[in-house]
């Protein structure tokens, strides 16, 4: 395996790793400011790039997985629960990424985000923002939880052997890498706290929101990223009443069954998670414009849908601001629906 210094030289950290002999490389969490260095890297080390993945939904910069998939046509690969379209293999805990003769393999590890995963590849392990050196990432936000994340670090990272190197998506201090041993021992959040201390440190961190948090977070969850669109915030995405699986199935049941919106793409509504049947189909790039479509349901509540539940909060939020008042979300949307193996139609 060929693995390249960090590309970014800065606090995000983007990984090349490639097989050597059939040169086909894959790119971890490239920054959208970064694209035409790492096309012109990887064509200077005469590689091609066969896959790009994120380790989960970035909330500080934007991405350039969208736009690097696109120029390069590689596959872009990410966990099942990542909120937006256009993401060509989903993955999962246990699964191996094939790259030439090499196999990556796939750990589950949320609670930084409910969709990060890390990549075990050989005596070492990219960690996304789960673990990093010396410290984790915060938990506060975009689905985040802390206890998911206490175990995904001690009963998945910390699982894989002592000498095992740690590359994390972020660093702040200028490191390039650490050891599961060295962060089992050290690691100030975690090394000696129960499940519980961790919660409770995390939920007494008070980190301030980073500016612009959901001008980032919301292109990256909807791979909308145009000057149409104008996106909610974080009060208006707060306001939305979330509803599980259950209830919306026994609302639908009901005698005055509310009106079902999927904002998602024509393709993933006809693709392997299905659609509910009655759903009207409107992706939500288009909903501000094709909103008159639903006048003629005003008195009746929406349910907005997509395939994480994200883009659908989004979607309510902004016919919130539209004058729809009896708005909800289907809460993590068709992959918890078809987890919970409710009706779905093709
Ligand atoms: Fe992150």
């Amino acid at each position: 395996m060929l693995h390249f210094p960090e590309l970014n030289h800065g606090k995000c950290k983007t990984y090349l790793v490639a097989c050597e002999r059939t040169r086909k490389a894959l790119l971890i969490d490239p920054v959208r400011d970064n694209i035409s260095r790492y096309l012109a890297f990887l064509a200077y080390h005469q590689l091609r790039l066969d896959a790009i993945l994120d380790t989960h939904t970035h909330a500080d910069h934007p991405t350039g997985s969208f736009q690097l998939r696109d120029l390069a046509q590689s596959r872009l690969i990410m966990h099942r629960r990542a909120p937006a379209p256009g993401v060509d293999e989903h993955v999962e805990h246990g699964d191996r990424i094939a790259l030439g003769e090499l196999a990556v393999q796939v750990l589950y590890t949320p609670g930084h985000t409910p969709d990060s995963i890390s990549l075990y590849a050989g005596d070492r392990v990219f960690t996304g923002d789960v673990l990093l050196i010396g410290g984790t990432g915060r938990a506060d936000f975009a689905g985040g939880d802390a206890g998911q994340q206490y175990d995904s670090i001690t009963e998945k990272l910390f699982s894989l052997p002592d000498e095992t190197l740690v590359f994390p998506a972020h660093d702040y201090r200028g490191n390039q890498s650490s050891t599961i041993a060295h962060e089992k021992r050290h690691n100030p959040r975690v090394a000696g706290r129960t499940r519980q201390q961790y919660i409770a440190l995390m939920a007494s961190l008070n980190f301030p929101m980073p500016d612009k948090i959901q001008e980032v977070l919301q292109p990256n969850q909807t791979a909308i990223d145009d000057d149409r669109t104008k996106f909610p915030d974080l009060t208006e995405l707060n306001q939305v009443q979330q509803l599980t699986a259950d209830e919306v199935s026994a609302l639908i049941a009901s005698a005055n069954p509310p009106l079902l919106l999927d904002v998602r793409e024509p393709n993933e509504y006809r693709g392997e998670l299905g659609h509910i049947h009655g759903s009207l189909l409107i992706p939500l790039r288009d909903l501000a414009s094709r909103s008159t479509e639903l006048e003629a349901h005003r008195g009746r509540p929406i349910i907005a849908i997509c395939r994480s539940g994200v883009r659908s909060t989004t979607a309510a939020a902004i016919l919130y601001g539209l004058g729809f008042e009896r708005v909800y979300n289907l809460k993590d949307g068709m992959v918890e629906w078809n987890d919970r193996k409710l009706a779905v139609e093709h």
